[in-house]
Formats: C-alpha cells, sequence, structure tokens
C-alpha cells in the first residue's frame, strides 16, 4: 500500500485548519458534529489543535454507497432536538459524490443552529453528484480510494496514522 498522506503532512493540515476554524469561531458557541465512524481521527485531532472552547459531538449514518437512493439515507444515533444556541460545524472524513453530507446538512438545518457548515479532512470534486462544497477543506484529492486516519474499505485500515492509496493487490 501506498502512502500519500504522511502522519506529518495531516499533522500539518489539520493544525492549518484547526487555525483557521479558532479565528472564524472566537466568541462563538461552537459545536464540532462528527459524522461517525469515519470522523473520529480526523476529529479528535481537530478539537485538540483548537485554541477556542468547542463542544463535541457525533452522528451516525447509515452507510450507503453508489446507486442507492438518497431516500435510503438513515440517522442511527442522533443530536438532541434543537440547536439554536449552536453554531455547528459538521466534520466528516470525506466528500465523495455529496450525498451522504447533502441530506445531513438538510437535516441538521431542521434544527435551526445558528450557523452550519461544514469541515472535511479530504474532497474529490470530480466524483461530486450533489452540489455540496466544505467551507474548510484540508486537501483536495484525485478520484483514488483512499484509507487510514478514520477511512475504511470493508471497516479494515482505519487506524493507520498516514492515508494510504488502496491498489488492486489489496483486495
Ligand atoms: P458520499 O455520500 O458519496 O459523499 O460518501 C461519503 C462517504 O463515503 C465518506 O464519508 C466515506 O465514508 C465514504 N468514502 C468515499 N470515498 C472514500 C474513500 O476513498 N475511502 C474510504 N471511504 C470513502
Ligand atoms: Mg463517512
Amino acid at each position: 500500500m501506498e502512502i500519500f498522506i504522511s502522519q506529518q503532512e495531516l499533522a500539518d493540515i489539520v493544525q492549518e485548519l484547526g487555525a483557521q476554524i479558532s479565528r472564524d469561531y472566537a466568541g462563538k458557541r461552537l459545536l464540532l458534529v462528527g459524522v461517525l465512524k469515519g470522523a473520529f481521527v480526523f476529529l479528535a485531532d481537530l478539537a485538540r489543535a483548537l485554541t477556542i472552547p468547542c463542544e463535541v459531538d457525533f452522528v451516525t449514518a447509515s452507510s450507503y454507497r453508489d446507486g442507492t437512493l438518497p431516500g435510503a439515507f438513515e440517522i442511527l444515533q442522533d443530536l438532541s432536538s434543537s440547536l439554536q444556541d449552536y453554531d455547528v460545524l459538521v466534520v466528516d472524513d470525506i466528500l465523495d459524490s455529496g450525498n451522504t453530507l447533502s441530506v445531513m446538512l438538510e437535516h441538521m438545518k431542521s434544527k435551526n443552529p445558528r450557523s452550519l457548515e461544514l469541515c472535511a479532512l479530504l474532497d474529490k470534486p470530480s466524483r461530486r453528484v450533489v452540489p455540496v462544497q466544505a467551507k474548510y477543506v484540508g486537501r483536495q484529492i484525485p478520484d483514488a480510494f483512499v484509507v487510514g486516519y478514520g477511512l475504511d474499505y470493508a471497516q479494515q485500515y482505519r487506524h493507520l496514522p498516514h492515508i494510504a492509496v488502496l491498489t488492486d493487490e489489496n483486495n
């Protein structure tokens, strides 16, 4: 397996995002909402790269891949019903087709947060089907299947400290 983004590069990316978010959310009531499972490593590091207070929560979405209708999307573990006192930043591992996050964002909007933005560690813009944009993106990548740092292939590789490209010899 080829290392695509090293542990040091990830640390630098997260540090930069943390600094940017800390500036933008100074004086606000920041709630980081991680999308499980993929966001667990990134969110843990991002929260510790902030220099401002924040609260942390998680949502779990049922996973579906290409070919499944957005209607099949299901939130398996939700947040409290109102987010009106919070500036919500949804944190996810990767923005791919945009299906998951567009439904997730609509769902969050219905809880009336003070503000709502998206932070994705990785972004594959060439794969987008639904027009979702993240205000904060760690790194744009080409259309390759990547694993590690929370990202999985069939639930494997989430624990890798770097991002690797999964090639055919691995599966
Ligand atoms: P979307 O709804 O197509 O944007 O799917 C996003 C989700 O698909 C991510 O949160 C990941 O769980 C998964 N995913 C997309 N691309 C990759 C990848 O390259 N490696 C691992 N998981 C991926
Ligand atoms: Mg995910």
